[in-house]
């Protein structure tokens, strides 16, 4: 619908109008944005609302605290391995649970995978098609795009015959009107910038993606027994080294199977993904400027690599927070003080016992439903009260982003070789400042280069096991505490992890072996959670403020920044109206 006429009094200042994107597509959840623009299209305030909820953390309460993980693994049918991992550090953390070497190590390698794979999906399937059009791939010439590929990678899919083959598949879809998992996009949109060879050698990549991502993520078969949803266990890791394999054997053929899916993930890593990222962001540089969040970042640390396993600097990316974009210092957290992670529900739908205004910790934290906004169908929230499901944690009361911009940076200011070298070479070779990595472009660059860092060291990973194999170190899970007997009465504890979106923490108590309380702040909650007690934007928010829409009609900017964020609403079954009314609009009023 074109935008309403202004019908403001004369003398009165212009009221401010709406774009409304509700839900987000291609994402994990429900995600609704609204966007207040000003009359050149300028968001002057956006408001992120996660408009379903799951009460997960309720049901928790009076549980076996070992079964916590199956649980929390169903936030979402994404982040499976994540909130399986934060859950059983948790209970170890709690009682204290010491767990074997290969424990850790299959852990790392199915959370490797896990990065591997999320991040190269996030890229092709959820985000490029903000930036790659797919119609004008139909325009492309097959020997000009062949050229193209030859000239980034030694990446073997790179005849004219493959990319005609190709574009002859794609002319097939259009033709029949049946763009499929293609269709609705804003094709032709003038932000599009990529010439068509670009466009049809990411879609040929978008398509051999789909095929070698369902490959790789053999490695949470071999090891957790399925996917999505393998399984995990408190005091180690479920599976077992035997010659046959057997019920949860892990035989030395699939051992093989590992190392060869592990060198699939490198080899589509180094030479798909990685030279696609920076190939595609040279034609954007401009979004190198444009999408900061609120230049805060938090890590946890992740990829234990031993032989001190507890030892935070032994990790593959380290554990802190930057503020204010100063990379000269990285703060340390203590997620167990209560003084610095709290989670304020001023703007979300829930009630707290202090009252509403008075933020929490998670070791205290509440699960209070109270829903205060407008009945559906509805037009817009009332931000200015309640409009999310998502509450605003914050460390030190700043709201923080976590993700792979955050691990990166914190690594490149603890002056992490590899990875100031990857960032280096990166901004080199797109002739961008340092200053260009907080922004939209950033976040996606740090999310492609971080895959490479973990991707290659999943090598390392792999050789440790097999030489404690060889060794003769078979042992996978520790028995020592797994009778709640000999628990104490009461203990608490944090399991803290990077998840590919980011931070990730599960905040348990045990009493009398049962879970007395439990909290988790993802990754999501820090990214897109609403105003906080002060009025203090999440950074969803903050990073939308300043966007210039080009066609309100067509909010493509608002989908490439919050899309840089690889939201995970955690994350239900998708909703279905039962009247049959669209559930996609943007609508502008
Ligand atoms: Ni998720
Ligand atoms: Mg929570």
């Amino acid at each position: 619908m074109p935008p309403s006429p202004d019908t403001t009094p004369a003398g009165a200042a212009p009221k401010p109008r709406r774009v409304v994107v509700d839900p987000v597509t291609r994402i994990e959840g429900h995600l609704r944005i609204e966007a207040e623009t000003d009359a050149d299209n300028v968001i002057t305030r956006a408001s992120s609302s996660g408009t379903m909820v799951r009460g997960i953390e309720i049901i928790m309460k009076g549980r076996d605290p070992r079964d916590a993980w199956a649980f929390t693994q169903r936030f979402c049918g994404v982040c499976t391995v994540s909130n399986s991992v934060a859950a059983v550090r948790a209970v170890e953390y709690a009682l204290g649970y010491p767990i074997p070497p290969n424990a850790e190590i299959i852990r790392n390698l199915m959370m490797a995978t896990q990065f591997v794979h999320d991040h190269v999906v996030h890229f092709y399937h959820l985000h490029a098609l903000d930036w790659v059009d797919i119609l004008s791939a139909l325009q492309a010439d097959p020997a000009k795009t062949a050229k193209l590929q030859q000239s980034i990678s030694p990446w073997p899919n790179n005849s004219t015959e493959y990319f005609a083959g190709v574009l002859a598949k794609l002319k097939g879809f259009a033709a029949g009107g049946q763009l499929g998992i293609f269709a609705n996009g804003y094709w032709g949109h003038p932000e599009y910038k990529l010439p068509p060879e670009a466009n049809l050698l990411a879609v040929s990549h978008y398509l051999e993606a789909l095929a070698w991502q369902r490959e790789i993520i053999k490695v949470h078969t071999i090891f957790g027994g399925k996917n999505p949803h393998p399984s995990f266990v408190v005091g180690g890791v479920p599976c077992t080294f035997t010659e046959a394999g057997g019920a949860t054997g892990v035989s030395a053929q699939n051992l093989r199977l590992v190392a060869d899916l592990i060198a699939q993930m490198q080899k589509f890593v180094n030479e798909v993904y990685v030279p696609d990222t920076l190939a595609i962001a040279s034609f954007y540089k401009d979004w190198g400027t444009r999408g900061e969040g609120v230049g805060n970042f938090i890590s946890y640390g992740e990829f234990p690599l031993g032989p001190d396993w507890n030892d935070p600097q032994q990790r593959l990316f380290p554990a802190g927070v930057i503020l204010n974009r100063d990379l000269s210092k990285i703060l340390p957290l203590d997620p167990e003080d209560p003084r610095q992670i709290q989670e304020s529900v001023a703007h979300s739908w829930y009630d707290y016992s202090k009252g509403r205004q008075t933020p929490l910790h998670p070791y205290d934290g509440e699960t209070v439903l109270r829903y205060t906004g407008p009945q559906p169908p509805y037009e817009f929230l009332d931000v200015d009260k309640s409009y999310s499901w998502i509450k605003s944690p914050r460390w030190r009361g700043q709201p923080m982003e976590a993700g792979p911009l955050a691990r990166v940076l914190i690594a490149y200011a603890a002056g992490d070789k590899t990875v100031r070298g990857l960032v280096d070479h990166a901004l080199q070779q797109l002739g961008l400042p340092v200053s260009a990595l907080f922004s939209t472009l950033g976040r996606v660059a740090a999310r492609t280069l971080e895959t490479k860092l973990i991707a290659d060291a999943m090598t390392g990973m792999y050789g440790a096991l097999m030489g404690n194999i060889q060794q003769g170190q078979l042992e996978t899970f520790n028995d020592i505490l797994f009778d709640p007997k000999t628990w104490p009465k009461k203990a608490r504890g944090v399991g803290l992890m990077e998840a590919p979106r980011g931070a990730l923490a599960h905040w348990i108590t045990i009493e009398d072996g049962k879970i007395a309380n439990y909290q988790a702040v993802i990754p999501t909650t820090w990214n897109a959670g609403p105003r906080d007690a002060n009025g203090r934007e999440g950074p969803y928010e903050a990073a939308l403020r300043g966007h210039k829409l080009h066609n309100p009609e067509q909010p493509l900017e608002i989908l490439r920044t919050i899309h840089s964020f690889d939201p995970c609403l955690a994350c239900a079954v998708h909703i279905i109206d039962p009247h049959g009314t669209e559930l996609v609009q943007v609508k502008v009023q």
